[in-house]
């Protein structure tokens, strides 16, 4: 086997193991910077709806109660102007979602799906848990969801939530009095979904994967192929060279030429060695020639 293949076994072996050990751990971190990012929107968009629920609590209901309207006005209720923000923010974002998913909402359209009425029943079994996040397949991909459980811990809510005849006549009047009743203090009756896509953060990632392993390649390509043009520069011409000359002299062809190999390095020093032995073994001979004579 030449030094050249031998050498070039070697550094194919160590650049694949390279590239596999490299790839691995960018893989790693690629992939749990991009849940990171995916997990920090997802509580983003949660913050932001609690906040619009807050400012509704705050600021809004209290200016909208001094109109006392005849009419039930639903900005005055935090679920719906939660709701309604998001549902804008979806225009521009339609894989984001918030929802306040309830068993028997008092909106219709808050009423939970398959897989939200499972997380509201396991918040139900597991009254200690503050949140469940997870992974579900979604139409357009896979997608993060973040939860935190409704809980009834204000009496108030029992107004227009409790017995259907307490409630105020306007939201009967607007909402009916079959759905959103019937809840019970303390009782977990919804849970605040988020919902984020995932798919964006993993086609991001896997693009910086590609291009940090395709610039990984190149390098080492690069690389080899240096080394390649010194390996042939600095070891295997000038040995190949001397084994030349030596094959020559060993024939017997006496009057084969010094090597003209410069350098400090190993085979520069080999090749004068080289010559000062073709020298000596020259006037080896010719000595033996004379006394022969
Ligand atoms: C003034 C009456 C009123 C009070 C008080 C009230 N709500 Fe509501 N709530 C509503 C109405 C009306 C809706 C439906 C809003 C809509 O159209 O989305 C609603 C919706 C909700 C929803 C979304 C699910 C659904 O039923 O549609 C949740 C969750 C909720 N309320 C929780 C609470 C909690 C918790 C309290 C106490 C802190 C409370 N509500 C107090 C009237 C009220």
């Amino acid at each position: 086997m030449s030094l050249r293949l031998k050498f070039n076994l070697i550094l194919i072996a160590t650049t694949v193991v390279g590239l596999l050990a490299a790839g691995l751990v960018s893989w790693q971190i690629l992939q749990r910077d991009a849940r990171a990012t995916v997990q920090r929107s997802a509580e983003m968009l949660l913050g932001g709806a609690l906040s619009v629920r807050k400012y509704t609590v705050d600021e809004i209901r209290p200016l909208l109660r001094q109109l006392d309207s005849a009419e039930f006005l639903p900005q005055t209720v935090p679920a719906y102007a939660a709701s309604q923000v998001i549902h804008n923010l979806q225009r521009n974002y339609p894989e984001y979602s918030y929802k306040e998913a309830a068993l028997n909402p008092t909106n219709p359209a808050n009423r939970a799906a398959d897989w939200e009425a499972d997380i509201i029943e396991w918040f139900r079994s597991h009254p200690d848990d503050k949140e469940l996040s997870g992974e579900r397949a979604t139409a357009t991909g896979s997608a993060l969801y973040i939860s935190r459980p409704i809980r009834i811990t204000n009496p108030k809510c029992l107004t227009c939530h409790g017995d259907p005849a307490a409630a105020p006549a306007a939201m009967k009047a607007r909402y009916g009095t079959t759905n959103g009743f019937g809840w019970k203090l303390n009782e977990v009756i919804g849970a605040q979904v988020v919902s984020v896509p995932q798919t964006v953060q993993e086609a991001a990632a896997w693009r910086q994967f590609l291009v940090f392993m395709g610039s990984l390649l190149a390098i080492f390509l690069v690389v080899g192929l240096v080394l390649n043009i010194l390996l042939y520069r600095f070891v295997t011409r000038p040995v190949a060279l001397i084994a030349e000359r030596a094959e020559a002299i060993s024939t017997g062809s006496g009057s084969v030429e010094e090597l003209d190999i410069g350098g400090n390095d190993e085979i520069g020093s080999l090749a004068r060695s080289f010559n000062r032995m073709q020298r000596s073994l020259n006037n080896a001979v010719k000595l033996l020639n004379e006394s022969m004579q």
